[in-house]
């Protein structure tokens, strides 16, 4: 097969289309036909030579694909050749074939055509399992989102508004708080020109900013809310005011989805399926695709990525 190799650490030209050796499928896995992968921060990070796969990982990046079930491995009786699937990886995506553990395979929902598919499962499964499974986010509580536009963003706005929450979201420029709201956000902030802190009091927060954030996070927190950490792009070390949290009974954690174990991704994915799916295949959830990029050009897709001017994923289609 075909898949992007980084030559070595460094900017987007260090990604080449290169023959590479053809995925064996193991016990209790499943070899997808990549029809699409999709772009994400973390893959930024690995081809700089910030962030080594897990072991046991493809080296190539690409952390979802969507795709055709090419042959199933020994036990796996939940999928077989032929079927639409798409899947949360830990490695691998940006390649003509993968091998995955069939528990972090998922059917594609009713009505999404298979390659837009490639863009659900990081958002999805990174959403729910940090703002529902872990935030516990209410019917009727607020939820504040950081960096409305990107991948993440666009996802969380749209999924806490199907499922009855008010939300509030951050962005950089005024074309980005046009589209957040047509995504349904119901309060916008700009970041560069007023202090979300200042403005807003969440009973949930999804944060990628890390320890830039950290103390007006904790300010903009309700009594007994939750802070949420997905990303650290503005640093990871900060002063953590215990009092503050302590007057507020509020918790802050910490997550990372790729180097979970393949039982817990294995957790996510169901919770996904089963409650996540239906909105999707209602359309009351949609993929926000910024752009398709034919895979061989990846470095065009992490160039676009760079540029910090997209609105929701950028996919590598085949
Ligand atoms: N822990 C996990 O399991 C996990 C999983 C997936 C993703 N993530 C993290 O989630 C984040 C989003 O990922 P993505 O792939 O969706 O990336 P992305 O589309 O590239 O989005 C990055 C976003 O950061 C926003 N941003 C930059 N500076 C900001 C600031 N000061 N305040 C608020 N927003 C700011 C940008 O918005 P503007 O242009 O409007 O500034 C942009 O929309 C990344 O940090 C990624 O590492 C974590």
């Amino acid at each position: 097969m075909r898949a992007i190799e980084i030559a070595e650490p460094g900017g987007p030209e260090v990604l080449e289309w290169r023959e590479a050796p053809d995925p064996r499928v193991e016990r209790g896995e499943v070899l997808i036909e990549v029809a699409a992968s999709a772009v994400n921060r973390a893959d930024v990070l690995q081809r700089q030579g910030f962030y080594e796969p897990p072991p046991g990982a493809p080296p190539y990046p690409g952390l979802e694909v969507s795709g055709v079930v090419a042959e199933v491995g020994a036990d796996v009786e939940q999928f077989r050749p032929g079927d639409e699937v798409c899947a949360l990886l830990a490695g691998g995506g940006y390649a003509e074939r993968v091998a995955v553990p069939w528990q972090q395979v998922m059917p594609v929902p009713d009505g999404v055509p298979l390659r837009e598919a490639a863009g659900l499962p990081e958002v999805a499964c990174t959403v729910w399992s940090n703002v529902f499974m872990i935030g516990r986010l209410r019917k009727g509580e607020t939820l504040l989102v950081h960096g409305g536009a990107s991948g993440i963003g666009t996802f969380a706005v749209q999924l806490a508004k199907a499922l009855g929450s008010r939300v509030v979201t951050t962005v950089g420029t005024a074309a980005k708080a046009e589209r957040v709201r047509e995504l349904g956000a119901d309060e916008v902030i700009n970041y560069r020109e007023e202090d979300f802190a200042d403005k807003v009091r969440a009973d949930v927060i999804l944060d990628i900013m890390g320890a830039k954030y950290l103390a007006g996070n904790v300010r903009a927190l309700r009594t007994g809310g939750r802070l949420v950490v997905i990303g650290l792009q503005g640093g990871r070390k900060a002063e953590l005011d215990l009092g503050a949290l302590l007057a507020k009974r509020a918790a802050v954690h910490a997550t990372a989805l790729r180097s979970r174990p393949v039982d817990e991704k294995g957790a996510i994915v169901r919770s996904v399926v089963d409650n996540v799916w239906p909105l999707v295949s209602a359309g009351a959830v949609r993929p926000v695709v910024h752009a398709e990029v034919p895979m061989a050009d990846a470095a065009e897709a992490h160039r676009m990525l760079d540029s910090g001017e997209h609105v929701g994923k950028i996919l590598l289609v085949r």
